[in-house]
């Protein structure tokens, strides 16, 4: 095939937001869903659907360009296996994000001249709120962020493969959402006990499932603001999926919280997608840097390099272990200990 000219590269570059677009109405409209397990023409999609039939057929012919769709209105449009991850009950789904993507989280990137002018959150510049609290007030745009979250959990179980808790008394997971994560390191630890930290309406919503677990009599459920205080008395602290969402001012204040909430040796974990140097990785790296633009502009936070870890933890007082674990997802569990 001949090598793609400068002129087209830049063009389906800067076709992006189309293919979002276009992603995000096949994902709002269930199209996946409807071409589970069988080809189907774009009147009876438009039909199923209850769309435009002619302008359901354009969005169609333009998602085969994408390599999401194959076929035509002949033998009927199928998925392919990308369009595959359209659907909702495909492990690895993305449905959820391409909705995100097409919605808040796009018209928060209608922002990003503001915030590369500025400084500050293209989010709180486009909503008026930061993005927590916008999600608080949307509660099926929330269903659906939770959802996606959801979906991205499946490098837990590999998180008491690679740390070895069987010294630890007590676990605390810093802002542990759903309990997801604390779950499966007490299931996998029976003699811990554990400490869910979040705010208290996402507290609430986490004691059916660790109920669920038959967890319940080993895990403390604590509400509050992590900018103001962390529960003590645990052995092992756990951030999974938080630095990122925050700049280093307050990733400082929350760092020194923690830090007084815990004893000294006491061991921090902590989980996020880490930029690679330059060379190591490309592919990772150019999708940590992607990933690090769009926590720019939605919540003013940032992805980091392992070395950007090393001098944040400095500043609250850890010692950042060089090892590093890799886990399923891109995602990476960092040690630091407090000195
Ligand atoms: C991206 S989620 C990560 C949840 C979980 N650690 C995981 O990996 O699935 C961020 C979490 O931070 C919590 N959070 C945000 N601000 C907080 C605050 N000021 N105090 C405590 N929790 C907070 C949110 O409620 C949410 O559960």
């Amino acid at each position: 095939m001949p090598e793609e000219s400068p002129s087209s590269i830049m063009l389906r570059l800067v076709q992006g937001a189309w293919a979002t677009q276009a992603l995000h109405v096949a994902a709002a409209l269930g199209l996946a869903d409807e071409l589970r397990d069988r080809a189907a023409t774009s009147r009876e999609l438009a039909e199923a659907t209850g769309a435009h039939a002619d302008s359901l057929h354009r969005l169609l012919r333009y998602l085969v360009t994408l390599g999401v769709l194959e076929g035509d209105d002949t033998g009927g449009f199928r998925l392919t296996p990308v369009g595959e991850l359209l659907r909702t009950d495909v492990p690895g789904s993305q449905r959820e994000r391409a909705i995100a993507y097409g919605t808040w989280n796009y018209q928060a990137f209608g922002g990003l001249s503001h915030t590369i002018r500025t400084g500050q959150t293209a989010f709180d510049h486009v909503f008026g709120m930061p993005a927590y609290d916008y999600l608080a007030r949307h509660p099926d745009e929330a269903r659906s962020f939770d959802r996606q979250m959801q979906r991205e959990e499946a490098f837990f179980a590999k998180v008491p493969e690679v740390y070895d808790f069987s010294g630890a008394n007590t676990i605390v997971d810093v802002a542990g959402g759903n309990g997801g994560l604390l779950g499966t390191i007490l299931a996998a630890t029976p003699a811990a006990r554990g400490i869910l930290f979040d705010t208290e309406h996402v507290i609430a919503a986490a004691r059916d499932g660790l109920r669920e677990r038959g967890l319940l009599d080993r895990c403390e459920l604590a509400g509050g603001n992590f900018l103001e205080s962390v529960p003590s008395g645990g052995d092992v602290y756990v951030l999974s999926r938080i630095l990122h969402n925050w700049d280093d001012v307050r990733c400082q204040t929350l760092l020194t919280n923690c830090y007084k909430a815990m004893e000294a040796g006491a061991a921090l974990l902590i989980l996020e997608y880490l930029i690679p140097d330059a060379g190591v990785d490309e592919r990772v790296r150019a999708y940590a840097l992607a990933l690090d633009v769009n926590m720019m502009a939605l919540s003013g936070g940032r992805e980091r390099t392992w070395e950007d870890f090393r001098s944040l933890l400095a500043t609250a007082g850890f010692e950042l272990l060089p090892r590093r674990h890799p886990l399923p997802s891109n995602m990476t569990l960092l040690m630091a200990r407090r000195q």
